[in-house]
């Protein structure tokens, strides 16, 4: 069991890697295809822009995750927990305290937590801007409903009433960032903004997945008062995102028809993904059009009354559309840095291995018989474990953990694994050839891998000893 989690981490790296030539691949060929066309002002590809410019644009997302999370979790957001984050923005309007089961309060409250550790991340590593103004109110979110429905809903739809509402809330935010995320890498020039951003990603993935992975354990229980259930309105929002989105179909609820489900296999949906189960990429218009609700990146609305901030958003709000792109020089300068990034070990697409800590979290305290350990302590002692083979300090951590290792202090569940300002441990694949092999010594195989991992890099490490023996 150890090393099949690292084994799903391992794959979602490489996933992830993949996912990014596929993107450069889609790239390149929309350039072919669209180089002489004139432009179009619903456009679908990443704007030009300069990395602190497209990682800023993610602060946008981060803020309305933090204060919704927050607020549902705690009743009270940045201002009381870390007010200098906030730059002096206005403070929200309409976030509250949801009522929240005890299952789903923790997690809430970790999700929270982790979104004020990824804003002071990017504050630090790049510098941030003010908290723009941000509707969390109920009458915004039964406006969304509402238009996601296609007809108004009676009574009106209210996010902070319970937890199944809650997490159909949530459902509609932190997708629109991780999508955002994986949109984004591919454009950034610098290594290390690479790995800021992909552990960003790493974390948001997760947060989406074990979202989803909730709402999908109730996906046929009627949403009370309505004859809607909650696979029904996962996808009607997921439908409704589509639509302003203006880019084809990036979205799609937890129970869908076999043709969107994977491999045209399966109509449960946990994770949301393209044909090829590679996550879906979005422009930064095209989360402008959603999260104003508006579908116009220059028209300000929904969770933004006054628009979002930094040099991207405020382009559009200006009326200014910078359609002439140099995807060449990118994507030249990408292969050089962020692939290089990504091989190094980055670690995101950390969708799997969310749902499967939510799936052990909620049975945290039940004993695994016959053993005398709980679930949870088995994780820990699995982190531990791969911690000891890996050789490079505490880059995991179990479902429960002491209070330091928490997001910001602050929580003992830890639903998701992350470092001190929630972002994504990364491993190098020396460390997880010494985890995969249960070796600890990436030249010696064993484990799942009796005579090695194949790929160049695994092959290196193992011809440093002359090709070797089994171990
Ligand atoms: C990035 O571009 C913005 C304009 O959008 C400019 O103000 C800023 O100085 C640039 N930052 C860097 C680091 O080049
Ligand atoms: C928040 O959203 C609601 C519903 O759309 C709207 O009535 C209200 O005016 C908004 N608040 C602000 C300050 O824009
Ligand atoms: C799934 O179906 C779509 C068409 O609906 C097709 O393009 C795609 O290749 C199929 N995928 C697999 C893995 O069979
Ligand atoms: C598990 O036990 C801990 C400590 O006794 C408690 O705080 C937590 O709520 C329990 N978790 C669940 C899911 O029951
Ligand atoms: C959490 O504690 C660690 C030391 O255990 C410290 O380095 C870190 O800054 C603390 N984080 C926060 C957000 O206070
Ligand atoms: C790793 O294994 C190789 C091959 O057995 C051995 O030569 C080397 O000394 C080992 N390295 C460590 C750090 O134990």
């Amino acid at each position: 069991m150890a090393t099949s989690i690292s084994y799903l981490a391992s794959r979602a790296a490489l996933v992830f890697v993949v996912a990014i030539l596929e993107y450069y691949l889609i790239s390149l060929n929309h350039l072919v295809i669209s180089a002489n066309s004139a432009p179009n002002n619903n456009y679908c590809r990443p704007i030009e822009a300069n990395d602190t410019d497209l990682i800023q644009f993610a602060l946008n997302l981060e803020f309305l995750e933090a204060e919704f999370f927050l607020h549902g979790a705690l009743g009270e957001g940045l201002d009381a927990i870390s007010p200098n984050l906030a730059l002096g923005g206005p403070p929200p309007i309409g976030g509250h305290k949801a009522n929240l089961n005890p299952l789903v309060a923790p997690i809430i409250q970790e999700f929270g937590y982790q979104e004020v550790g990824h804003i002071r991340a990017i504050f630090t590593t790049i510098g941030g801007f003010p908290r723009p103004l941000l509707n969390l109110s109920r009458e915004n979110f039964a406006a969304l409903f509402d238009q996601a429905a296609g007809f108004p809903l009676t009574p009106p739809f209210d996010p902070y009433a319970n937890s199944v509402n809650y997490l159909l809330a949530s459902y509609a935010i932190p997708y629109v960032g991780l999508v955002g995320y994986v949109g984004t890498i591919p454009d950034l020039t610098e290594p290390t903004n690479c790995r800021l951003v992909a552990s960003l990603l790493g974390v948001e993935a997760g947060q989406d997945a074990v979202i989803r992975a909730l709402l999908y354990k109730m996906a046929h229980w009627k949403v009370f008062p309505y004859r809607l259930t909650v696979a029904d309105f996962t996808n009607l929002i997921s439908g409704l995102r589509n639509k302003l989105g203006g880019c084809g179909i990036k979205d799609e609820g937890i129970i869908v028809p076999e043709a969107l489900g994977a491999e045209n296999r399966t109509c449960s949906n946990v994770l949301s993904a393209d044909l090829d189960s590679l996550s879906y990429a979005r422009a930064q218009p095209e989360i402008l059009r959603i999260v104003y609700a508006t579908g116009d990146e220059s028209v300000p609305g929904g969770f933004y009354p006054r628009g979002a901030n930094g040099n991207i958003a405020r382009r559009f709000l200006n009326g200014y559309y910078d359609i002439e792109m140099n995807y060449i020089s990118i994507l030249i300068t990408f292969i050089n840095t962020c692939l290089v990034a990504s091989l190094l070990g980055v670690e995101a697409g950390a969708g799997q291995d969310a749902v499967i800590r939510a799936l052990l979290y909620e049975r945290g305290n039940q004993t695994v018989l016959p053993y005398r350990l709980t679930v949870a302590e088995f994780t820990n002692r699995i982190s531990a474990l791969r911690n000891k083979l890996g050789k490079s300090g505490n880059k995991d951590e179990g479902i429960r953990v002491p209070i330091t290792l928490g997001a910001e202090n602050k929580t003992t569940s830890n639903v998701l694994s992350a470092d001190v300002n929630s972002l994504s441990y990364a491993r190098t694949p020396p460390e997880i050839l010494r985890i995969v092999y249960g070796t600890g010594n990436e030249s010696l195989h064993g484990g799942f891998y009796p005579q090695g991992a194949n790929g160049k890099i695994a092959r290196t490490c193992v011809t440093v000893v002359g090709g070797g023996r089994g171990g």
